[in-house]
């Protein structure tokens, strides 16, 4: 981890800066794309435009969890505020544009501190200054950093309790281990007798999650390709886009929806100096999306040291938000 650098940057209070990468994007990539199953990190996706196109995928109508999730901490915000209680400071893992956070904070009484957490620093600041500006009473302390690595937390003022907020089922994005290993960290950063509010979705029917990350409208896709667009902007590769094609498959026994980039045919595709050939139908594996039944999840949550303290779920059991608590 580096120095981190604190500034000040007018509406915000602190802002801190942390270079926690663990791998520099050339080398996972080449990494990646020598392995038997070529792999990109789905961490990647997040640029600008990758962040962007995200924020449109939450939009479409295929894409359930964000709306459903949305009217789940609507419908319970009174609860979540009363089990948390006053004067909170919120840490949001991999923030984005930080929309959720507000339903949570416009329950919660007098916050002590709102810390968003996110790689995509641009991003970051913009969602930070915005939510500043509506909160003016709110320390807002934005941290750019890879949430996934070790990262100090900062200190607050008057803070009664430190809550995390993990909203998005983001978590699934994470292989079971590194999800054990992501919940133990945040139990040691969050502390002992805090607790983590976090979305997860729900296994269900192969269909309703097949066309939610094959959209009709083609932004999964695009949102796939993009990482072969940063790939040849960023690292001086030359993949031809047109001729990868966006493929998301449940994979029952794994309980997850994997994204991979199909390659339209044989070719070679150079990056950096190193070559990599592919054969038509082969495939780069770009995300995986776990899905949870709840028990599942209380599980998983318990292997990291947190003890489940409630869960809700929609109507139609597409999505769950649990409230954990450090055991
Ligand atoms: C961010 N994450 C929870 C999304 C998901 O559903 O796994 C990313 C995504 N990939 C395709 N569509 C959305």
């Amino acid at each position: 981890m580096s120095d981190t650098a604190a500034v000040s940057l007018g509406l915000l209070h602190d802002y801190v800066e942390y270079d926690n990468a663990a791998d520099s994007f050339l080398d996972d990539v080449l990494k990646g794309l020598a392995q038997s199953q070529k792999k990109l990190s789905s961490k990647y996706f997040y640029d600008e435009r990758g962040s962007q196109l995200f924020d449109d995928i939450c939009e479409l109508p295929e894409y359930y969890p964000t709306r459903t999730e949305a009217g789940l901490l609507e419908a319970h915000a009174a609860e979540f505020a009363g089990l948390i209680g006053a004067n909170a400071s919120v840490v949001e893992f991999g923030s984005g544009s930080s929309t959720k956070i507000r339903i949570l904070l416009d329950a919660l009484e007098t916050p002590a501190a709102y810390i968003p957490v996110d790689i995509s620093r641009q991003h970051l600041l913009e969602s930070a200054k915005a939510l500043a500006g509506a909160y003016p009473d709110l320390p807002v302390v934005p941290i750019a950093a890879d949430y996934t690595q070790p990262f100090d937390l900062p200190e607050v003022a008057d803070e009664a309790a430190r809550i995390g907020f993990f909203p998005g089922s983001t978590i699934g994005n994470f292989t079971r281990d590194a999800a054990v290993d992501f919940l133990r960290a945040a139990a040691t950063d969050l502390g002992a007798d805090n607790g983590l509010l976090i979305g997860v979705d729900l296994r269900k029917d192969e269909g309703v999650l097949h066309a939610a990350y094959n959209d009709a409208a083609g932004v999964t896709a695009e949102f796939n390709l993009n990482v072969l667009h940063r790939v040849n902007v960023e690292l001086g590769g030359d993949f031809d886009l047109d001729a990868f094609t966006h493929d998301a498959r449940w994979v029952e026994d794994k309980g997850r929806i994997e994204m991979h980039l199909v390659s339209d045919r044989d070719q070679k595709v150079r990056v950096n100096g190193h070559s990599f050939d592919f054969a038509a139908g082969e495939s780069i594996h770009t995300e995986d999306s776990h899905k949870y039944a709840i028990d599942e999840f209380q599980a998983l949550a318990a292997q990291a040291g947190w003890r489940a303290h409630r869960h809700w779920t929609d109507s139609d059991d597409l999505f769950s938000l649990h409230y954990l608590r450090v055991a």
